[in-house]
C-alpha cells in the first residue's frame, strides 16, 4: 500500500519517512508542493531518496496558487482579524488538492502531513482532503502520541540515525517558519512570550524593518483589468512576476511586517510574525482603485463578505459552496475595478500618488465647492428634513414624555 507524504525537506517531515514505513509497513511517496518557498527546495531529492521514500514528486504549482488562491483572497480584500493576510491559510487548500491528485495518479490509500495537533494547518490540510477524497486516510503523525515519541528535533535525529539516516541536520530549534510566495511566518522562540518584543534582526528574511529602510522613498505604478494586476512600473507580467517584485520593493521599504496574536481555530491564542511585503502593497493597491469605482453600499457588502471570506480561508474551508458562492459575487464587484494606481513606498508606509479608471464614479465638478448643474443647494434642505426626521420627532418625544 502507498501513502503520498506532503513533504517539505525539513527535519519534521524527513522523520516521518522510516516512521510510515516502520509503523505501517507503507511504501512512502513524498510530495514537495512548490508554492513559492524559494530554495527550500534544494537537495530534496536525495533527502527523501535517502531517508527510505520510493519516489519524490515536486510539483511546481506557483502560476495556480497566484490565480486561484492569491488573487481571489486579494479582490476579496480577505484579512483574518483585521491584520492576517492569510499567506499560509490559502496554500493548504491548494496543497491538499495536489496531494489528492498524486495520490489519485500513484493509487495510493493515505495521506500523511506533519502538522502538529495544536495548529491551524492539521484542520486546512484535512478539511481540503475530506473535501476533495472522502474515502482517502489520513495519516496525522503528531497527533498519534501513542506511537510518534519523538518530542524534540533531537529526538528526531536519533530516530533517523537508528533508521540509517545520516543528514546533517540542525538540533537548534530556530522558528517554526512557514514561507511561500505571498508571505513568510514566524512562530516560537521568544514570540511564545507576547510581553517580549521581536528580535528582527533575527527573524527577518524577505526584508528589512522601517528604521532600516532608505530615507529616500520610492515610487511604484500599477494597473489593474477586473481587479487583477496587469503591470508593475510600465511592464506587462503575470501575477506570479509582479508579487515577487512587488515583495523586494516591500522589503526593501520595511512594508508588510505584522507582529499578531491571532485566534487559532482549535481555540487558543497564539502570536506570531508575518512578512507579507508584495501582497501588503497589492491588496493596498487594489482598495485605492476600488475607493473609485465601487459604490458605498457595494463597498459595505463587499466588506462584510470580505471579512466572511478571510475566516473560511482560515479555517480551511475552502471547498465549499459558500466559499464559491462570495467568490462569485466578489468577482461580480471586480467587473470595472480597472485602472492606474501610484503611490510611494517609504518607512513602512504606502503612501498614495494618484489614482485613475475609466470607470471612475468620482465626479470633480459635483464633489467641488463650485456650483455644478447636476447638484442643487435646494435639494440638500428638503433631504435634511426627511433623513432628520425620526431624529427630530424623537427629541419632541422626549421632551413632552419628561413634562408628564
Ligand atoms: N498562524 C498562521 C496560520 O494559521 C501561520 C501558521 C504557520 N504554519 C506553520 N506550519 N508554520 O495561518
Ligand atoms: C502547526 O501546528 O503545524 C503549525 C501552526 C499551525 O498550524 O497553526
Amino acid at each position: 500500500e502507498k501513502v503520498i507524504l506532503a513533504y517539505s525537506g525539513g527535519l519534521d517531515t524527513t522523520a516521518i519517512i522510516p516512521w510510515l514505513k516502520e509503523n505501517f509497513d507503507y511504501e512512502v511517496i513524498c510530495c514537495c508542493i512548490n508554492c513559492g518557498q524559494g530554495n527550500e527546495l534544494d537537495g530534496l531529492d536525495e533527502r527523501a531518496k535517502l531517508s527510505g521514500a520510493s519516489k519524490l514528486y515536486i510539483e511546481d504549482i506557483i502560476d495556480e496558487f497566484c490565480d486561484d488562491y492569491i488573487m481571489p483572497c486579494v479582490k476579496a480584500g480577505a484579512v483574518y482579524e483585521h491584520q492576517y493576510l492569510l499567506g499560509t491559510s490559502m496554500a493548504r487548500p491548494v496543497i491538499a488538492k495536489k496531494l489528492v491528485e498524486i495520490a489519485r495518479k500513484e493509487n495510493a490509500s493515505a495521506i500523511c502531513h506533519g502538522a502538529t495537533g495544536k495548529g491551524n494547518d492539521q484542520i486546512r490540510f484535512e478539511l481540503g482532503i475530506k473535501a476533495l477524497a472522502p474515502d482517502l486516510k489520513i495519516i496525522a503523525p503528531w497527533r498519534m502520541t501513542e506511537i510518534w515519541t519523538m518530542q524534540s528535533r533531537e529526538d528526531e535525529i536519533e530516530y533517523c540515525h537508528q533508521h540509517g539516516i545520516h543528514l546533517p541536520f540542525s538540533a537548534d530549534s530556530s522558528y517554526s517558519r512557514d514561507r511561500n510566495l505571498w508571505h513568510i511566518s514566524h512562530e516560537g522562540l521568544e514570540l511564545e512570550d507576547p510581553s517580549s518584543e521581536p528580535n528582527y534582526d533575527h527573524m527577518l528574511m524577505l526584508g528589512v524593518t522601517p528604521e532600516k529602510a532608505p530615507d529616500e522613498g520610492e515610487y511604484v505604478s500599477m494597473t489593474f483589468e477586473k481587479g487583477i494586476p496587469k503591470t508593475l512600473n510600465g511592464k506587462s507580467m503575470k501575477v506570479s512576476e509582479i508579487i515577487t517584485e512587488l515583495n523586494k520593493l516591500g522589503g526593501k521599504h520595511g512594508i508588510g511586517i505584522a507582529d499578531i496574536v491571532e485566534n487559532r481555530v482549535v481555540g487558543m491564542k497564539s502570536r506570531g510574525v508575518y512578512e507579507t511585503p508584495g501582497g501588503t502593497i497589492l491588496m493596498a493597491a487594489q482598495e485605492q482603485l476600488e475607493e473609485l469605482i465601487l459604490d458605498r453600499e457595494t463597498m459595505e457588502t463587499k466588506k462584510k463578505l470580505g471579512s466572511q471570506f478571510a475566516q473560511i480561508v482560515y479555517e480551511g474551508k475552502w471547498f465549499t459552496p459558500l466559499r464559491e458562492a462570495i467568490q462569485a459575487f466578489v468577482d461580480v464587484t471586480q467587473e470595472y475595478v480597472t485602472g492606474e494606481v501610484k503611490f510611494k513606498l517609504y518607512k513602512g508606509n504606502i503612501i498614495k500618488a494618484g489614482t485613475t479608471s475609466p470607470y471612475s464614479l468620482y465626479d470633480e465638478s459635483l464633489a467641488s465647492f463650485t456650483t455644478g448643474d447636476l447638484y442643487d443647494h435646494h435639494d440638500a434642505e428638503g433631504f435634511i428634513t426627511l433623513f432628520g426626521l425620526p431624529l427630530k420627532v424623537r427629541a419632541m418625544k422626549m421632551k413632552e414624555a419628561k413634562k408628564t
